[in-house]
């Protein structure tokens, strides 16, 4: 058995933590044989405290064998004290008629202190995923705090788009989710987010030879995968919880496993012409310590466009955010 993981989670009583802890103390993100400390954060201390209490209740009744111990908190120095992963969750969802933009100010201090934090107090090499919303922003406000924790470990969540892309494709083709693959997300987890449809592949074959309807792709294809967050709102009443805590599953496990390629939000460094300072969904390929982004897949006129389209939306969240960044 290898030592325990250290793995913080924030909002850990929340939609999402409730159906991501499990996950995690089952094995499902870090592998079987990996043993794991769940370190939960949670604020209120009265309410949402006594909340988490519950769940943690239950993570005992399910007596997972890799669960090595608990800490909850309302605390950031006790909650991120030698981490080796902050998986944060925790900050308002928003509800209908809004964007997830609309919870920048709200949300984004949250990430000034959590970064500060998580440089403080996490062990060296500590790994940072954000899901909070809007999630490419939160991830550049808390990873401009850091000192000694590098940027490249951080990251923020778009898997749940490039999960939503790759169904959507399965069932227009009429196929399943694993016949469809090389479908990666560019740029905001906003409606503005390119899913690369000219990039896919169905049975090894163009996705846009295979589904013949370039209007459907261009048009009804990247709105379904941009706006479903906001239908599931309208359809569930709440923000996706289930899917986004499957997505982060995929997302950390898929960082941990050298030659993945996947959609994560990392800090550009200009590749496709994002703008050097945001933090845009890119293909990333997981290397033995951390990642590499894969650069020069072909763009078209239509992708340049989409890209530039989520890059210029990227940059007006950061002139919004500017006094937090650091
Ligand atoms: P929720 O309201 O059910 O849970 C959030 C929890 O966070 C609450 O329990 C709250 O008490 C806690 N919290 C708030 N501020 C905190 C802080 N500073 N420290 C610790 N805990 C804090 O919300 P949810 O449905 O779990 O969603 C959480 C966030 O994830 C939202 O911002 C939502 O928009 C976002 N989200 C992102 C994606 C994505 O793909 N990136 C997908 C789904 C949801
Ligand atoms: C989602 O994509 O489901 C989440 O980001 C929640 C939201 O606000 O859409």
């Amino acid at each position: 058995m290898n030592a325990p993981l250290r793995v913080a989670v924030t909002g850990a009583a929340g939609q999402i933590g409730y159906a991501l802890l499990f996950r995690i103390a089952s094995g499902q993100m870090f592998g079987p044989d990996q043993p794991v400390i769940l370190q939960m954060i949670e604020i209120p201390v009265d309410k949402a405290l006594q909340a988490l209490k519950g769940v943690a209740m239950e993570l005992d009744d399910c007596a997972f064998p890799l669960l090595q111990g608990m800490v909850l908190t309302s605390d950031p120095t006790e909650g991120f004290k030698d981490v080796d992963w902050a998986l944060l969750v925790g900050s308002k969802p928003r509800g209908p008629g809004m964007e997830r933009a609309d919870l920048l100010k709200d949300n984004g201090k949250i990430f000034v202190g959590q970064g500060k934090a998580i440089d403080d107090h996490a062990a060296d090499g500590c790994r940072v995923a954000v899901v909070g919303n809007p999630a490419n922003t939160n991830a550049m406000i808390g990873a401009s705090q850091c000192r000694r924790i590098p940027a490249t470990n951080w990251s923020a969540m778009v898997r749940l788009d490039q999960n939503r892309a790759q169904s959507q494709l399965a069932n227009k083709a009429g196929v399943q989710t694993s016949d469809v693959e090389d479908i990666y997300i560019f740029g905001n987890h906003s409606p503005t987010m390119f899913p690369a449809f000219h990039l896919a592949k169905i049975n090894n074959k163009p996705a846009p030879d295979v589904i013949g309807d370039k209007a459907y792709l261009e048009g009804e294809f990247c709105e379904t995968v941009g706006k479903r967050g906001a239908a599931i709102i309208a359809a569930r009443g709440a923000s996706s919880a289930a899917s986004a805590a499957n997505a982060l599953v995929d997302h950390v496990r898929d960082l941990c496993t050298p030659g993945k390629i996947h959609s994560v939000a990392v800090k550009s460094e200009g590749q496709y012409g994002f703008h050097p300072d945001v933090w845009a969904g890119l293909p990333v390929r997981t290397t033995a310590d951390g990642y590499e982004v894969v650069e020069d897949l072909s763009m078209d006129a239509f992708a340049t466009a989409k890209i530039k389209a989520t890059n210029d939306e990227l940059v007006s969240e950061r002139e919004t955010v500017a006094e937090m960044l650091d």
